[in-house]
C-alpha cells in the first residue's frame, strides 16, 4: 500500500523506499523514518518525542517536526512566519483531520487548526512510486474576517536520521559559467543557497543533495531534492545544536509578504526529493524519469536537430542572410531551422525593439512568410526567438505603457542591456503579450519559440499593487506560468525552449511549459562538459539543448564538439557559411548518426562514468531502458604525455547478455565489459563515440 494509517502515525511507501511520520505524544507531528522500504509496517520507528533541555530549549527545539511551527522557545529554522492582525505573530497549530487520495499519484493531506484564529494550516504529500519521490507543499486558508500577513511560508522540511555527518552537494556558478557541482560537509549551523533575482538559477540551482560522505556515482545513501518554481527561492541545510540535520526549502523569505485575506488560501509550490542507496547516478535517473514522464509537454517525442543562427548573424538577420544559412542547414540534416534574436521591429541592436513583437518592416518588408515558406520547403520548421518579459525603453511598447514596468516611483529605473522587466503580475501586461504572441503563431507557420530573459530584476516595485507590493516575487512567477500556460494551451503543437541568458532558468517549474532549456551561452565544447554534467544532476538530455559552434575551432575538431552536443539535443549554432565542403560533409555525417541513436540518448538511462573532474578524462554513458543498446563517449581534454589513460567501466548493463562493441572485435558478456571495462587511447581533445548492443 502506498499509504498506510497506524495510529497516529502514516508511512508512506514508493517501491523501493519508505518515508514516516506521525504525531507524537507532545502533539508535534514528527519526522520518524526515511530511507530502504522495510518489511513490516511495525518495523518503522514510531515518531520521537524528546525531553526538554534545561531551560534554553523547548521540547519542540529537539523534534524533527515534518514542518516546523514556530512558537515558544524553539529556535531552529521556521516552515512558516505569521503576522496576525492584532500583531501576534505566534502560530499554534493542532492536528485536526487528514485525507488520503488514491490513483497514480496516491496523496495524503494533515490539516491543523490554529488554537486561536480561525486559520487552517495543511500538509500535502504526493507519491511518485515508480520514481522513488514524494513531493511536498503546504497551504494556509484564512477563515477570519482580517488579513493575515505571511512573513515566510516554505514547501518542506526534509529531516535526515540524527547526526552530524552530512555533506551537501549543490550547482552554482554565474552567468557563462553554470552548473558547477560543490561537495561540502555540512558542521552545525546554516548553510543557505537562495535566488533573489526573480530567476532561479545562473548563480545557484534550487537543488540539493544529502549524502553521509561516502557516497559516490554508483554506490551511497543519497538523499536528494529541489523545488519546482521559477522565480526566488531558498535552501537552508541546518545542523542543529542537538544534530539533527535538515534541509527547508521553498520561496525565499527574503523581501517576500502576502496579505492573506478572508476566506483566502495560499499554497506554496511543490518541493521533490527522493532517496535512494545507489548513489548520485540513480539520485539523478529518477529525476530524469520524473521530469520525462510527468513534466515536460510532449515527453515522448524526440528533439529535433536544430539549427540556431544567433552566433552566425547576430542582430543581422534578414531573409537572405537566414534563407543563405537554412540552405546549408537542410543539406546537413537539420530538422528546425530557428531564427533567434534580431527579426522584429526596430531591432538591429540590443538598444531597441523590445516589446514590439512584430517583423522589423525594412528587414522583413513581407512578415515572415516568404523566409517560413524557404525553410519549409527545404524539409525543415521554422523556429522563432522572443524575450516576452521585456522592453526597451526605445520601443511603441514602452512609450505607450512606460508605467508597466517593475519599478519604484521616484527612484532611477535601472537599465541592463538597456532593457526594463515587464511587470507580469499585471493583468493588463499579459494581455497584451498574450495577444502579440497569440497573433505572431497564428498568422504563421512557427513550430518552435525560445523563450528567454536577459536580465534580473532590480528596483522591485509594483505601483498600484492591489495587495502588499512585495507579492510581486510570487505573482510575477504566477503571472508568468499563466501566460505561458494559455499560449501552450492554444498553440500545442509548439515546442518551448526556456533560456535566460543561458542557465538562467532551469528549474523543474519551467519545465511544465516548455521542453528544453538553453543550458549556457557558453559554447566552448570543452567549458560544456562540466556545465552538461553539472546540468544531469538534475535534468535529463532530451530537455539539454546543446549547439556545435566554432567556438574553439582551432583547436577542437569538430569530431569532439559534435560529440560533447550529441549528449544532449543536438543543435548547430555556427555559421555555417564558413565551413568548409568537408566540414559540411563531416557535420552531414555527424548529424545522420545522431538521428539513429538520439532515442537512446533522449529516452535512455545516464552513467556518468568518469565525471569531468577526472584528470582529463570525462566518460558518458547511455544506456536504453530496455537495456538492449547503448554508447559510451570518451572525451580526453588536456592532459600532458604520457598518460595510462583510466579504463572505462560500463554500468546498468545486462549482466548475462552478450553485447557487440563498436570497434571491439570480441563480443563479451553484460558482467564483462563491466567487470574488465575498456581502455580509450585518445590524444588530447579526442573524443570517441562507441555504440553497442545486444546480440543474444
Ligand atoms: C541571450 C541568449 C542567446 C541569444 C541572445 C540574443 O544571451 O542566451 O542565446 O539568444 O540572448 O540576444
Amino acid at each position: 500500500m502506498p499509504i498506510n494509517h497506524l495510529n497516529q502515525t502514516w508511512i508512506l511507501e514508493t517501491s523501493t523506499t519508505a518515508y514516516a511520520l506521525g504525531i507524537n505524544t507532545d502533539g508535534l507531528l514528527a519526522h520518524s523514518y526515511w530511507g530502504c522500504l522495510l518489511p513490516r509496517l511495525e518495523d518503522y520507528p514510531p515518531p520521537p518525542v524528546r525531553e526538554k533541555w534545561a531551560s534554553f530549549n523547548n521540547a519542540a527545539h529537539l523534534t524533527p517536526e515534518e514542518y516546523p511551527i514556530p512558537h515558544g522557545m524553539k529556535f531552529t529554522q521556521p516552515g512558516i512566519m505569521v503576522r496576525f492582525a492584532d500583531g501576534v505573530r505566534d502560530l499554534r497549530v493542532r492536528f485536526d483531520s487528514f485525507e488520503e487520495q488514491k490513483g497514480a499519484t496516491p496523496e495524503l493531506s494533515m490539516h491543523f487548526q490554529e488554537e486561536h484564529y480561525p486559520v487552517r494550516l495543511n500538509l500535502h504529500y504526493r507519491l511518485y512510486e515508480t520514481e522513488d519521490l514524494i513531493e511536498r507543499w503546504v497551504s494556509i486558508t484564512n477563515f477570519g474576517d482580517d488579513p493575515i500577513e505571511l512573513q515566510r511560508i516554505l514547501s518542506t522540511s526534509w529531516n535526515f536520521p540524527s547526526g552530524d555527518r552530512y555533506r551537501l552537494s549543490h550547482l552554482t556558478g554565474k552567468w557563462n559559467d553554470e552548473m558547477h557541482l560543490h561537495r561540502e560537509l555540512l558542521t552545525p549551523g546554516i548553510k543557505v543557497l537562495e535566488s533573489r533575482r526573480l530567476t532561479t538559477s545562473h548563480h545557484h540551482n534550487p537543488w540539493f543533495a544529502i549524502d553521509e560522505g561516502n557516497a559516490s556515482e554508483a554506490q551511497g545513501r543519497v538523499w536528494f531534492g529541489t523545488l519546482v518554481w521559477s522565480g526566488n527561492w531558498k535552501i537552508e541545510a541546518e545542523v542543529t545544536d542537538f544534530d539533527s540535520t535538515r534541509v527547508h526549502i521553498g520561496l525565499n523569505d527574503w523581501d517576500f509578504a502576502w496579505q492573506l485575506k478572508k476566506g483566502e488560501t495560499f499554497t506554496t509550490p511543490p518541493a521533490l526529493a527522493g532517496f535512494t542507496t545507489d548513489g548520485f547516478g540513480a539520485a539523478s535517473r529518477k529525476f530524469h524519469n520524473h521530469i520525462r514522464d510527468h513534466l515536460i509537454p510532449h515527453g515522448n517525442t524526440p528533439h529535433q536537430v536544430l539549427y540556431n543562427s544567433w552566433e552566425a548573424t547576430s542582430f543581422n538577420v534578414n531573409e537572405t542572410s537566414q534563407t543563405e544559412l537554412a540552405e546549408i542547414a537542410a543539406n546537413i540534416g537539420v530538422e528546425l531551422f530557428v531564427v533567434d534574436d534580431g527579426w522584429f521591429h526596430g531591432r538591429n541592436d540590443d538598444r531597441a525593439g523590445l516589446g514590439d513583437w512584430w517583423p522589423d518592416e525594412k528587414k522583413f518588408p513581407n512578415g515572415l512568410t516568404p523566409l517560413i515558406k524557404k525553410v519549409n520547403d527545404l524539409g525543415m520548421d521554422f523556429g522563432l526567438w522572443i524575450e516576452p518579459e521585456m522592453v526597451n525603453p526605445d520601443s511603441e511598447l514602452y512609450r505607450s505603457h512606460p508605467d508597466w514596468v517593475i519599478h519604484f516611483p521616484n527612484r532611477p529605473r535601472s537599465e541592463s542591456r538597456n532593457q526594463l522587466i515587464l511587470n507580469l503580475a499585471r493583468t493588463a501586461v499579459r494581455d497584451y503579450l498574450f495577444t502579440v504572441i497569440d497573433n505572431l503563431l497564428t498568422t504563421n507557420d512557427i513550430r518552435f519559440i525560445k523563450w528567454d530573459m536577459n536580465r534580473n530584476v532590480s528596483e522591485p516595485g509594483w505601483p498600484d499593487a492591489p495587495g502588499d507590493p512585495r507579492e510581486i516575487w510570487v505573482r510575477y512567477v504566477e503571472g508568468l506560468y499563466d501566460l505561458w500556460g494559455k499560449l501552450r494551451n492554444k498553440h500545442p503543437q509548439v515546442i518551448w525552449q526556456s533560456c535566460s541568458g543561458g542557465g538562467g532558468r532551469a528549474d523543474l517549474g519551467i519545465l511544465r511549459f516548455a521542453d528544453q532549456i538553453w543550458v549556457s551561452d557558453n559554447t566552448d565544447a570543452t567549458a560544456r562538459l562540466s556545465i552538461q554534467e553539472g546540468f544531469s544532476q538534475v535534468f535529463p538530455a532530451i530537455t539539454m539543448e546543446s549547439w556545435v559552434t566554432d567556438v574553439g575551432k582551432d583547436l577542437l575538431p569538430l569530431e569532439f564538439r559534435f560529440h560533447v552536443s550529441m549528449c544532449g539535443a543536438l543543435g548547430i549554432g555556427a555559421h555555417l557559411a564558413h565551413w568548409s565542403e568537408d566540414e559540411q560533409k563531416e557535420a552531414a555525417k555527424h548529424i545522420a548518426d545522431y538521428k539513429k541513436i538520439r532515442q537512446i540518448i533522449q529516452f535512455g538511462d545516464q552513467y556518468r562514468l568518469l565525471p569531468t573532474k577526472n584528470d582529463g578524462l570525462t566518460a558518458i554513458q547511455y544506456l536504453s531502458k530496455d537495456k538492449y543498446e547503448g554508447l559510451l563517449f570518451v572525451f580526453r581534454t588536456f592532459l600532458p604525455d604520457p598518460i595510462n589513460p583510466q579504463r572505462v567501466f560500463p554500468r546498468g548493463l545486462n549482466q548475462n547478455a552478450i553485447y557487440k562493441m563498436d570497434v571491439e572485435p570480441k563480443p563479451r558478456s553484460g558482467k564483462a565489459w563491466m567487470e574488465t571495462g575498456l581502455q580509450f587511447d585518445l590524444e588530447n581533445f579526442q573524443s570517441s563515440m562507441r555504440y553497442f548492443h545486444k546480440i543474444n
